[in-house]
């Protein structure tokens, strides 16, 4: 049986270009002691796969050239041979951008088809939910009644992040995103106070009319300009978690960092970085708090689905670009 998977070919300088990955045949892999063979139904495209694509020292190792590349993935065990995975279970793990993979059981968490769709463990019961839960409660130490800003709001962890604030009572709840589409969708159907497209007019003054009282929180997944003008608009003991900046992955010059840093010293400002997987102690509370939410329809989420493990690469670069409302994941 025949196996396609992808492959990073060479190391993408600024855009990724299709030359730069194949989609390689190989032979269906034989699961070893302790391991089971997983068919792949949902892969997960995400925008820090572009981090792993370059060489440069990260917090994960980067993709090894003319191999198959790596990401969150779930799907249904074909055979097993590892005690408590039976065959016909379904399993989340990391070895996605392929149809079969041979998975350790140790590297596999067994999910409930009955209890959610399958999609959702990647996205909003899944690691960008964590992300979304972990960044603004604990990064953001975020209490009831703040403003709360949030970028690339109409995105997988953006979209939860909005949702999950006025959830717990936030004063007002902002989000920015790339199309007015989808700022209607953040107001009409995720309830945020106020949003604005970030391409029709400069960030800080979008932001000042959009939260004339300023902010309390503001979750980047940005970077930029966004950085700037929410340091800009932040109210005394205002704190930014800083989960991601996807307008400069794909620069080849170093971006030029915010010019009113000197804000953070009047405001006793704080900024901070987090990394997800530094929170997978969040994830039973996460999930007892925020699964009962999406049950009932509280907190709503979108997916875009594409279809095909050929055109994986293709749902990878559209995250890039924008094309996904909420978690862009590939059904096989
Ligand atoms: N720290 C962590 O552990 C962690 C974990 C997961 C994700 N992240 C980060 O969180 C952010 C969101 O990830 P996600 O998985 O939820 O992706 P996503 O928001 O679902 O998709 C990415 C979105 O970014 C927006 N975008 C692309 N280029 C942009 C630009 N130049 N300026 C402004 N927006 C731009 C696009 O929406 P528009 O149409 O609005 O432009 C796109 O839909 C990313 O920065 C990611 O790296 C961090």
């Amino acid at each position: 049986m025949i196996n396609r998977e992808w492959h990073l070919l060479s190391r993408p300088v600024g855009w990724p270009k299709p030359e730069d990955f194949a989609l390689v045949e190989a032979p269906v892999p034989t699961p070893g002691e302790g391991q089971v063979l997983v068919r792949n139904k949902y892969l997960s495209v995400d925008p820090y796969m572009r981090g792993r694509m370059s060489d440069a020292k990260s917090y994960i190792a980067p993709f090894e050239l003319g191999k198959a590349m790596q990401g969150g993935a779930v799907g249904e065990v074909v055979e097993s041979n590892a005690e408590g995975i039976a065959v016909g279970d379904h399993v989340l793990h990391f070895l996605g951008w392929r149809e079969y993979a041979a998975v350790d059981a140790r590297h596999a968490v067994k999910v409930d088809p009955q209890a959610a769709p399958l999609s959702a463990y990647l996205g909003v019961l899944g690691m960008t939910g964590l992300t979304a839960y972990a960044g603004l409660l604990r990064t953001a130490s975020f209490k009831e009644g703040d403003a709360v800003f949030v970028s690339g709001a109409a995105g997988a962890v953006g979209s939860q992040v909005g949702q999950i604030a006025r959830l717990k009572g936030a004063s007002r709840v902002i989000g920015s995103a790339g199309s007015d589409e989808k700022v209607k969708l953040l107001v009409d159907e995720y309830g945020f106070d106020a949003a604005f497209n970030y391409k029709n007019g400069p960030v800080a003054e979008q932001l000042r009319e959009a939260a004339p009282d300023g902010i309390d929180v503001y979750f980047d997944n940005v970077g930029g300009d966004h950085l700037e003008a929410a340091i800009g608009s932040l109210n005394e003991g205002g704190r930014i978690a800083v989960c991601g900046m996807i307008s400069v992955y794909n620069n080849t010059r170093p971006a030029p960092g915010p010019k009113n840093l000197a804000r953070l010293i009047q405001t006793r400002g704080r900024i901070e970085g987090f990394l997800v997987g530094d929170h997978y102690d969040l994830q039973p509370q996460f999930v007892q708090e925020v699964g009962p939410w999406v049950a009932s329809g509280a907190l709503k989420y979108r997916e875009t689905v594409v279809e095909g493990i050929e055109n994986n690469l293709e749902a990878f670069l559209g995250v890039l670009r924008g094309d996904n409302v909420g978690k862009m994941v590939v059904k096989l």
